[in-house]
């Protein structure tokens, strides 16, 4: 696409200027010049005016003392001829072979920024993100992107209150030690009892056999001891007495032997279990509901980080798409809604930084528009200036500057109106970019 130039200017009785003639450098810097309030800003209102339409008409056009109106000739290099003349400064747009048109031809290539800089430097931080989106053509996908980010960035946090509540209560559960996994049942430990109870009658009947076994010895006893009044008459009977009775002794011995070996179990544990067995199972359900909310918690948890590595790859794809995008200028880019440039948000830049990004972008905006004016370049230093002179240059881009400065950097130096230094007449040489370094910008 052809990129539209002013070719030259010719500036009456406008504002604070008398009479100015410009052929400003095609591509690259033409600053203007001069001390305060001699007529610079006044030259670049004048261009608005003519080239942007009666929405740029200064409010006091005319320059004070002058009786004439003003009278504004601008050439395009696209060989229009641009007029201003006559008391309501009326338009007239007139290509070479003499053809009429209006301010919609005009419109067409002249972009809102490229006569208006402050216009994107004022705008909201937001205006400014979408702008450069819209240029490089993503806005769309971005907005989706950012749009799922925000609902998966909601969504952890909402899943995050929940696990960090599970993970506090489930702290503050108690725990109890010593008890089963599981509630213990009452009728267990009672059939525990009684298999204990039932052993326990069988040690009984050998205890009773043993106090029967002794009975039986006593009575035996005696008998001998009658026996023993009548030995003489009795020995046969007590012979046979004795026998029988140290048999008797060693049963006795025998069962003695068993018995002092039976030990009885005791029910004590389970009698006290089977009356704390609501305890116990108040215990045990407090523990499984424990367990059960650490579960919870953990699960919750497991949602969060899914949900973060859902948005960090959301994130992931936001930076590829940016990354991905034809930007007007190196390191500038979006984030959150905002301008990034060098890292920094619009706040974060230098004043010449915001001009070098606000000129990218109306470049980028309208390729068909060639040049873009710019008050007060004093904001820049000599380096940066260079340095943004052969930016321009590089990029094809006529700027129409001003400059509070009568240096040597300025093409033109206006004074009460007028230039009084620089060749006006003939194309302007372009600002030498001295010390500047390639790719500054
Ligand atoms: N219609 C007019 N006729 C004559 N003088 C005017 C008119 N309108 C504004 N001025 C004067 O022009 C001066 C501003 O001109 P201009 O903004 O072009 O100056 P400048 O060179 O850009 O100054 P600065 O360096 O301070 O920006 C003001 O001091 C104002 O008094
Ligand atoms: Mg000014």
């Amino acid at each position: 696409m052809e990129s539209i130039k002013i070719a030259s200017l010719r500036l009456e009785n406008v504002k604070r200027v008398r009479a100015v003639s410009i052929v400003p450098t095609e591509n690259g810097l033409t600053v203007i010049g001069g001390r305060n309030g001699q007529g610079k800003t006044s030259i670049l209102d004048a261009i608005a005016w003519a080239l942007g339409g009666d929405r740029y008409k200064p409010t006091a056009a005319k320059r004070e003392g002058s009786v004439l109106p003003p009278d504004l000739e601008i050439r395009l290099s696209n060989g229009l001829l641009v007029q201003r003349k006559g008391k309501a400064g009326a338009l007239t747009v007139t290509d070479p072979q003499g053809k009429r048109y209006g301010q919609t031809l005009l419109s067409e290539f002249v972009t809102t920024f490229a006569i208006d800089l402050p216009k994107f430097l004022n705008a909201t931080d937001k205006e400014k993100a979408d702008t450069l989106l819209r240029i490089i053509g993503v806005g769309d996908a971005l907005r989706a992107l950012e749009s799922r980010e925000k609902e998966t960035y909601n969504r952890r946090r909402a899943i995050g209150q929940i696990a960090d509540q599970k993970e506090k209560f489930a702290r503050e559960m108690p725990t109890y030690d010593g008890v089963p996994d599981a509630p213990v049942s009452a009728s267990e430990l009672i059939r525990a009892q009684q298999e204990i109870l039932v052993r326990n009658g069988e040690n009984q009947r050998k205890r009773e056999r043993l106090n029967a076994i002794t009975l039986k010895k006593h009575g035996l006893f005696d008998d001998l001891r009658r026996a023993d009044e009548q030995i003489e008459e009795m020995k046969k009977r007590r012979d046979e007495l004795m026998a029988r009775y140290n048999e008797t002794v060693q049963d006795e011995e025998a069962a003695l032997k068993t018995v002092s070996e039976l030990q009885d179990e005791s029910t004590a544990e389970l009698e006290a279990n089977i009356a704390m067995v609501d305890e116990i199972n108040r215990k045990v359900r407090a523990n499984l509901d424990k367990e059960r909310a650490e579960d919870d918690a953990r699960q919750m948890r497991g949602e969060y980080d899914t949900l973060s590595a859902q948005l960090e790859s959301i994130r992931g794809e936001k930076r590829a798409l940016l990354d991905g995008a034809a930007l007007p200028l190196p390191e500038l880019t979006v984030e959150d809604g905002k301008l990034l440039y060098k890292g920094y948000t619009w706040d974060g830049m230098s004043a010449s930084e915001q001009m070098i990004v606000g000129t990218a972008i109306a470049r980028a905006l309208n390729p068909a528009c060639g040049f873009v004016l710019l008050d007060k370049l004093e904001q820049m230093d000599l380096e940066t200036l260079r340095g943004f002179a052969a930016w321009l240059e590089a990029e094809g881009l006529q700027a129409i500057a001003t400059r509070v400065s009568t240096g040597e950097e300025c093409q033109i130096i206006i004074e009460d109106g007028e230039a009084v230094e620089g060749k006006t007449d003939k194309p302007q040489e372009t600002f030498t970019p001295r010390g500047w370094t390639e790719g500054m910008f």
